[in-house]
C-alpha cells in the first residue's frame, strides 16, 4: 500500500502520516526533512536565503547529511525559511525525486510506504493507492507551531510565527514548480477544529471504505 499525504505547514499531516505508518506497518518518509537537511547544510556553509543560487543548491544535495533528519537542528524557523526558498527551485526538486520514489518502491519488512510533503500525490507518487490533503486556517496552524517551538525551549512570539508562516505558505502555494495543492483524487481534511484522533479516524475510515469497494 502506498499513501501520499500532502498539506500545509503545521496542518497535522506529519502526525497523521506517522500514525497511519504505525497502524498499517508502512515505512514513513517526512519529505520536508529532505529540504530542511539541505537548508541546514547551506546555512552551515554560510549561505543566506536571499543569495543562494539554484545550481549551487541543487549540487549541494550530494553533500547533505540525512542523519540530521530526526534532530531538532532542522526544526528551527531559520532552517524552515531557507527550506522554503530552496524548495521553490526546480533543479533542487528534481534532484530529490529519485530518492523519494526509491524509498516508496523498496520497503522490505513493511506493507508499503507513506510519504508526507507538498507534492507527493501530484508529482512524486501520482499512482499512490490513497491520497490525503491536510489543511487548516493559518491562525490555527501558527498557534500550533508557536506552542511546538515554545515546548522545545525556543522563545518565539505568535505574531512572528504567523508572519513567517504566511510568507512560507505564499512561497509554497505560488511557486511555479510543484505548488502546494490538493492532488486529483485526494481526500481533503480541514483540521482547524479537529484533534489528531479525529483526523486519524477519518483517514482510516476512508482507507477501509475504499478497500472494500
Ligand atoms: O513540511 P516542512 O515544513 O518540513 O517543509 C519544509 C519546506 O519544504 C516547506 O517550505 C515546504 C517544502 N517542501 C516541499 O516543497 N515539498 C515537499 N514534498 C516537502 C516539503
Amino acid at each position: 500500500m502506498i499513501i501520499a499525504v500532502d498539506g500545509s505547514a503545521a496542518s497535522g499531516k506529519g502526525t497523521l502520516a506517522k500514525r497511519l505508518a504505525a497502524h498499517f506497518n508502512l515505512a514513513h518518509l517526512d519529505t520536508g526533512s529532505l529540504y530542511r537537511c539541505l537548508a541546514l547544510h547551506l546555512l552551515k556553509s554560510g549561505y543566506l536565503p536571499e543569495k543562494i543560487e539554484e545550481p549551487l543548491a541543487a549540487a549541494a544535495i550530494r553533500d547533505i547529511d540525512l542523519s540530521m533528519a530526526g534532530t531538532p537542528a532542522i526544526r528551527t524557523d531559520e532552517v524552515a525559511g531557507m527550506a522554503s526558498v530552496v524548495a521553490a527551485m526546480p533543479m533542487v526538486r528534481q534532484n530529490f525525486v529519485a530518492f523519494q520514489r526509491q524509498f516508496a518502491g523498496n520497503r522490505p519488512g513493511h506493507a508499503g510506504a507513506i510519504l508526507d510533503g507538498r507534492d507527493i500525490g501530484s508529482v512524486i507518487l501520482p499512482d499512490a493507492d490513497f491520497k490525503f490533503f491536510i489543511d487548516a486556517d493559518l491562525e490555527e496552524r501558527a498557534g500550533r507551531r508557536t506552542r511546538e517551538l515554545q515546548d522545545a525551549g525556543q522563545s518565539v512570539m505568535f505574531r512572528d510565527v504567523l508572519e513567517d508562516m504566511s510568507d512560507r505558505d505564499r512561497r509554497d502555494r505560488e511557486r511555479n514548480t510543484a505548488p502546494l495543492k490538493a492532488a486529483d483524487g485526494a481526500l481533503i481534511i480541514d483540521t482547524t477544529r479537529l484533534d489528531a484522533d479525529s483526523v486519524f479516524a477519518a483517514a482510516v475510515n476512508h482507507i477501509e471504505h475504499q478497500r472494500k469497494q
